[in-house]
């Protein structure tokens, strides 16, 4: 699961429907001190070090991720910016279930379903706990993940469909065509949907490379992430459910929530 770079950039390649999303929230919220956490190959935190560079002096964007070559990707990127982006940015290898960074942000973001990759109920609630002491007094986290869509889990239960999900032409220079297709496996009890990847690469010298990949999502469900939050000493204070900002609602596909820590006393734990 997302541990080579060039297919991590390959397949989202040409996604930035949610750069806006992500900009509008440091307009609304100024944030000085930013934590990207699971950020991959930096899709999301270099556009956002430009911003804040620009728009404030004293910007600073940690970027936080397990994967060391996803990392690696991302400073190789990082190094074409500019002297102050690259100022602004740092990089940390950890796990989102257990870092502890030794210092607070403003804003803490989890963008592109990254917590669905977090299981077990005792690793999101330590997830989110170390989000909740990361956090500025003031600090907001924000999420971007998938809403659980009945008749797609419905489908994935029995295994789902092929579906061609990324058939991209000439996404670099060498490649002719990238697909990726992919197929589900959801389990009802563990709330956990197994996707199997296909992916083709045909490169303009005739090669032809064929490889499989497995990647695992927690679905969650509304209460369900709303008790998690709570439990965790979070609250919601936004509910958006599109990047356009809409309202969060019945046929919302995604969770673009936005949390404030608790009070101590206000936390589950401390009553
Ligand atoms: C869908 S990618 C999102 C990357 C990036 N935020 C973006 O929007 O392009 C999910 C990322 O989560 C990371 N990840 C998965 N489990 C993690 C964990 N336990 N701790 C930290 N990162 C994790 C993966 O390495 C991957 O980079």
């Amino acid at each position: 699961m997302h541990h080579d770079a060039r297919i991590y950039d390959l397949e989202t390649t040409g996604f930035v429907a949610d750069l806006p999303y992500w900009s509008a929230l440091l307009d609304q919220y100024n944030p000085t001190k930013v934590l990207d956490l699971a950020c991959g190959t930096g899709r999301i935190t270099l556009p956002l070090a430009q911003q804040g560079v620009r728009d404030q002096g004293a910007f600073q964007i940690v970027g936080l991720d397990v994967s060391q070559p996803l990392l690696a990707r991302a400073r190789e990127k990082v190094a074409q910016a500019s002297s102050a982006v690259q100022a602004a940015v740092s990089f940390v290898e950890a796990d989102m279930r257990s870092f502890c960074l030794g210092e607070q942000f403003d804003l803490i973001l989890l963008g592109f379903n990254s917590l669905a990759y977090v299981y077990d109920l005792e690793d999101q609630l330590a997830c989110l706990g170390a989000v909740r002491r990361h956090l500025a007094p003031g600090g907001r986290f924000a999420i971007d993940l998938l809403v659980p869509h009945l008749g797609f889990l419905e489908e994935a239960q029995v295994g789902g469909p092929v579906r061609l999900e990324v058939d991209v032409r000439s996404p670099e220079p060498g490649i002719r065509r990238f697909l990726r297709t992919a197929t589900e496996r959801y389990d009802v009890i563990t709330q956990r949907d197994d996707t199997l990847y296909f992916y083709e690469i045909y490169h303009e010298d005739g090669r032809h490379e064929r490889f499989t990949d497995d990647l695992a999502w927690h679905m969650y469900f509304p209460r369900e992430l709303e008790l998690l939050l709570r439990m965790a000493g979070l609250r919601v204070v936004e509910r958006f459910g599109s990047y356009a900002r809409a309202p969060f609602g019945h046929r919302s596909a995604q969770y673009l929530w936005v949390m404030e820590a608790m009070a101590p006393h206000e936390c589950p734990h401390h009553r």
